[in-house]
């Protein structure tokens, strides 16, 4: 398949930004979709990328963005669901993980794009504990019957899915976020001490999306993404405390306590550290059942040989931002 120009929707966020910079360095043309143009300042500057402003939720909206492309990328996803249903209210997990995906696979059906990456997360199960994974889980069935849908009808979509364990990297929302707890705080209460997961670099899934796009072996393919470890959440947050020189003391909580914890972070007002959804998303453990596809050609990055660079860096700029507060500059 020659593959040219790739829409991106999503391309602004924190893998997406990954993406993008590896698509742009294999030459390939890239048109991002985002709703503020000025979030992906960094994309904007890059040679053979467009940042376009439009509302993918707009049939089309997204068919006029869609058309002339040879590959469609959908990394729009939400780890908070809202109430949904007008256009001023934050959108629900159904809307983003199922409506959308539905409306990209139409669309690329529509404007004859041949080929479609989805991102969908590891533990997404149309039967799973929170309406995140249940929605993710119907959101990456319905693209992946499409695909088989369409090829059996003689039409030309081929799609794959990616369904990723937690990501780590410089901008990850995971560990700098217990960064920042752990440098805050002498006592940090963990909910959910005990659930596991298998972080895998966002370079990893980066070039596991590109390795993908002109290979057939990945057409109709689903694939989970790992890193070569996984930890029990209390392990990575005691590792990110040694990374950043914190003595902070972690206390696993208990099941009831995780979930009020979890219920009592969903009611504070501002950007939601946890949700109770997050808490019965962490009753399934976020492991990889094999190794990570060898088809991709190279061996995902462990953590410890990553993390500690961005860690102690972003300490080092905390440590700055501190000095510039004191001296109300
Ligand atoms: N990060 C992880 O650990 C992880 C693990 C497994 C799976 N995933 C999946 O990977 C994907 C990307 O995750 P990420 O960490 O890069 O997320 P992110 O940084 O929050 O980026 C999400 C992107 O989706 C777009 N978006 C969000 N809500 C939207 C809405 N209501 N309407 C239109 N666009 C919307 C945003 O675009 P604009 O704001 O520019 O419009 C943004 O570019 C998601 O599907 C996520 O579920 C992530």
């Amino acid at each position: 398949m020659n593959i040219k120009n790739v829409c991106v929707l999503g391309g602004s966020g924190f893998v997406g930004r990954h993406i993008v910079h590896q698509l742009a360095r294999a030459d390939y043309h890239v048109r991002v979709l985002t709703r503020r143009r000025e979030r992906a300042k960094d994309l904007i500057v890059l040679p053979t990328v467009e940042v376009v402003e439009a509302n993918v939720f707009d049939a089309r909206e997204l068919a006029r963005q869609l058309t002339g492309m040879d590959a469609a990328i959908n990394l729009i996803g939400i780890l908070h669901g809202g109430a949904g249903g007008s256009p001023g209210r934050a959108r629900s997990f159904e809307e983003v993980h199922v409506a959308l995906p539905r409306q990209v696979v139409a669309a690329c059906l529509g404007e004859g794009v041949p080929r479609l990456l989805h991102m969908s997360a590891l533990g997404a199960n149309r039967g799973g504990s929170s309406a995140y994974q249940r929605t993710k889980g119907a959101g990456e069935a319905l693209v992946l019957e499409a695909g088989r849908i369409a090829r059996a009808d003689g039409r030309n979509v081929a799609v794959t899915v990616f369904r990723p364990s937690v990501i780590f990297g410089p901008e990850d929302t995971f560990l700098n976020l217990f960064a920042g707890l752990v440098r805050r705080f002498p006592v940090v209460p963990l909910a959910n001490a005990q659930a596991r997961f298998q972080p895998i670099y966002v370079e990893d899934v980066a070039r596991a999306y590109v390795a993908s796009l002109g290979e057939p072996r990945t057409f109709g393919q689903a694939y989970d993404l790992c890193g070569p470890a996984s930890y029990t959440l209390a392990e990575l947050v005691a590792l990110v405390a040694r990374l950043v020189g914190s003595h902070a003391r972690i206390v696993p909580l208990g099941r009831r306590f995780s979930y009020l914890q979890a219920l009592a972070l969903e009611c504070m007002p501002g950007r939601k550290l946890m949700t109770r959804d997050n808490f019965y998303s962490m009753r399934t453990d976020n492991v990889c059942a094999g190794a990570f596809p060898a088809l991709f050609g190279f061996d995902p990055m462990p953590l410890e040989a990553v993390a500690p660079g961005y860690l102690q860096e972003g300490m080092a700029r905390g440590r700055y931002d501190g000095f510039r507060r004191k001296a109300r500059r």
